[in-house]
């Protein structure tokens, strides 16, 4: 796991292996980041979410509170603000944040 200088990271936050959190990210409470979830430089990462294994989110995008899941292996564009749960392997991008295609 990594987590690099400006990450600010709420109470009751569970953090697996293989997390990498890049700068100035904030992550609030009641959060679990799975084996080998990243979030990029910025991301805002609202309360009570999982983020499910690998899964991906982009510079200075927000995860707004009041949904639950990032589906496993899934990828949130850069600058997205994300609204609704993503789906596994979903790609999703834009504000609020839309599925623009699933991975292979
Ligand atoms: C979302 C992303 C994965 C899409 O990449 P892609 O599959 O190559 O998609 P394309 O560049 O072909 O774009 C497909 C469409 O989505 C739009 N789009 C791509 N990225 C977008 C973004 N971040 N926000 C809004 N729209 C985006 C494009 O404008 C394009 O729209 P169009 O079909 O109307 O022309 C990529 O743009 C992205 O944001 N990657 C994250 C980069 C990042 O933050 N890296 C962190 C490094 S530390």
């Amino acid at each position: 796991m990594y987590v690099l200088l400006g990450v600010n990271i709420m109470p009751y936050t569970v953090l697996e292996d293989y997390v990498m959190i890049s700068m100035n990210a904030l992550v609030a409470h009641h959060t679990t980041l799975k084996k080998g979830t990243f979030l990029s430089t910025g991301v805002n990462f609202g309360a009570s979410i999982v983020a499910h294994e690998n899964a991906y989110v982009g510079i200075g995008a927000t995860i707004m509170t009041g949904l639950h899941n990032l589906g496993a292996d899934c990828l949130v564009g850069a600058g997205a603000v994300v609204i609704k749960d993503v789906p596994e392997k979903a790609i999703m991008a834009g504000v609020p944040a839309k599925v623009i295609r699933i991975k292979d």
